[in-house]
């Protein structure tokens, strides 16, 4: 390998900076050079590509966002979008890739480097925690932070308005985000995608949490639940169960955005490194993850196709004895 392509693509996750800088230097280290293909996968069919340096990812390790921008790409999943990005790579000699991102990202990956001589690592970044192969994704130790600052203001208020609050928050259908900044955060209750709560049950601890004088009560709702997220709850509450003031608030993309914590910095930084070692080292269509404390590659088809479950049961046990 002599030119390294290196790219972002899905949603955004605090960390893919500091893992692009971590990657830039090792490829460039070894004497490769780097190039950075933007806006991911559309990036790649519209040859987006930029030469980078050392000092191209200066002053990023704290950023949030990501400098290569990203987006989702709908010509790269035909054919014909495919056809096009390979013979711009080729053209710009870019004879290895290293892309960040989620299970689109990586689906994109795998079919690419299968139709054509590409080799391919792969790095999880996304808030959601959602991939088999890697312990924790790049972004969700940042977003699970912002989460819990977030409940901590609204818990401020909720308590000095007696209030109930259902508050919102992304994963699609992964319950970690919720079930961790939750339990963080002290909430009365968790709705995950998961595991399914029906609204009476939900009601009766509210109506005990309301005996027991609590002045503030805080519901964390994760998008992908199956009651169809913190509106209709609150709506299916409030038709129950009529003794708290309610509000909603859904937190949104302010969860994907902010500087990357110490923790998702050093992981950034371990798998972008450990990515580019494994591309040189002739490796392709693996993702590199954090298991226990070591970094571990794992077959895109592995990951892509087995069901992950990261919620641990103590927790889940243990939600239900601290909100009383
Ligand atoms: O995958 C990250 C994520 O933020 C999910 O939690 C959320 O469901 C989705 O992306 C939102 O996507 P978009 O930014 O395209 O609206």
């Amino acid at each position: 390998i002599s030119k390294v392509g290196i790219f972002t693509s899905g949603g955004d996750a605090p960390g893919m900076n500091a893992c692009i800088r971590a990657a830039v230097r090792t490829a460039l280290h070894a004497g490769k050079s780097v190039t950075g293909i933007y806006q991911g996968y559309q990036g790649m069919i519209d040859a987006n590509f930029q030469e980078m340096n050392s000092r191209s990812v200066s002053n990023i390790i704290q950023m949030g966002g990501t400098i290569l921008k990203t987006a989702r790409c709908d010509v790269f999943r035909t054919p014909e979008g495919r056809k096009q990005a390979y013979h711009n790579l080729k053209k710009a000699g870019i004879d290895g890739l290293i892309a960040i991102g989620g299970d689109g990202t990586f689906t994109g990956a795998e079919i690419l480097s299968r139709e054509y001589d590409i080799p391919i690592i792969c790095i999880p970044g996304t808030i959601d925690n959602d991939l088999y192969g890697s312990d924790f994704t790049l972004g969700y130790d940042t977003a699970t932070n912002t989460v819990i600052e977030a409940i901590d203001k609204i818990r401020d208020t909720a308590a000095s308005h007696d209030r109930l609050f259902f508050v919102e928050v992304m994963g699609r259908d992964s319950g970690c985000i919720a079930l961790n900044a939750g339990i963080a955060g002290g909430a009365e209750a968790i709705l995950l995608p998961e595991k399914s709560t029906a609204i009476e049950k939900l009601c009766t601890q509210l109506e005990s949490a309301a005996k027991s004088k609590k002045s503030s009560t805080i519901v964390i709702v994760a998008e992908g639940e199956e009651n169809g997220g913190a509106y209709n709850v609150a709506k299916e509450v409030k038709s129950r169960f009529n003794f708290y003031d309610t509000k909603v608030t859904i937190l949104g993309h302010l969860q994907r955005g902010g500087s990357p914590s110490s923790f998702d910095r050093v992981l950034a930084s371990r798998l972008g490194f450990a990515a580019v070692r494994h591309l040189l080292a002739g490796e392709t269509r693996v993702m590199v993850g954090l298991c226990g404390n070591e970094i571990k590659t794992t077959p895109l088809e592995e990951v892509l196709n087995k069901k992950v479950y990261k919620l641990s049961e103590d927790m889940l046990e243990m939600m239900d004895v601290l909100s009383i």
